[in-house]
């Protein structure tokens, strides 16, 4: 008897799965920590004693995966609209990353501190309206780029996840005028079907 070949979406729902029912095994607090996971992984991002700061990080997959890599001697800063049950040693506020109030808050908890990383995973809401969906996304990379500026030490790291479509290439070029490396990821978590895709840039302002 022959053995049918699994479909690509078969397979990769059974990978979404898969990922789903690890997080919960390994008490993490979604599936998102593996798309980090893997790219810490490969580009040997997160160092014992980085200070790191994690934008859009509920409910927290990245936060608890960032803490643990930083070890007692790191620091971990944490933003989102939503409330997020605290992880231990993760510094978190609540608010808008897009309203000047909330970025000086976040400012003003990093203090004089310079940071190795900054790490999005924020989205905006969707609207389902295409173009609006995207120009909102490639606005938010914009004012994260922003913060960079006022946080990253040189030779410090960004990895934000972005939407294929209109503007990336453009929004690329202009990290490519800030980071000495510019560099695009699709982990394997990461479902197919969805256009998000993470822009790693790296050595900042060298
Ligand atoms: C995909 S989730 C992040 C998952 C997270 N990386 C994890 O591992 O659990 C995206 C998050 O971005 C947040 N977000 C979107 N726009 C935001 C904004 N303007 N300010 C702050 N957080 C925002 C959402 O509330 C949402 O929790």
């Amino acid at each position: 008897m022959s053995k049918k070949k699994p479909n690509k979406r078969w397979l990769h729902e059974q990978n979404s799965d898969f990922y789903v029912k690890q997080a919960r095994n390994e008490n993490y607090r979604s599936r998102a920590i593996y798309k980090l996971q893997e790219i810490d992984q490969k580009d040997k991002l997160i160092k014992p004693g980085m200070c790191v700061v994690d934008l859009g990080a509920a409910p927290g997959g990245w936060s608890q995966y960032a803490i643990q890599q930083v070890g007692q001697n790191g620091q971990v800063f944490a933003l989102d609209l939503l409330d997020m049950e605290p992880i231990m040693r993760v510094n978190f506020i609540q608010g808008d990353f897009t309203e000047n109030e909330v970025e000086q808050r976040l400012l003003s908890e990093i203090k004089q501190e310079r940071v190795d990383l900054v790490i999005s995973d924020m989205a905006p809401n969707l609207t389902g309206i295409r173009d609006t969906d995207q120009a909102r996304s490639m606005a938010l990379a914009e004012l994260v780029l922003d913060f960079c500026h006022k946080v990253l030490k040189p030779g410090g790291d960004l990895l934000l996840k972005v939407f294929e479509g209109a503007g990336t290439q453009e929004f690329r070029q202009e990290l490519g005028e800030h980071f000495s490396k510019i560099m695009t990821r699709k982990p394997y978590a990461s479902r197919d079907k969805s256009r998000e895709f993470y822009v790693l840039a790296r050595f900042y302002g060298l």
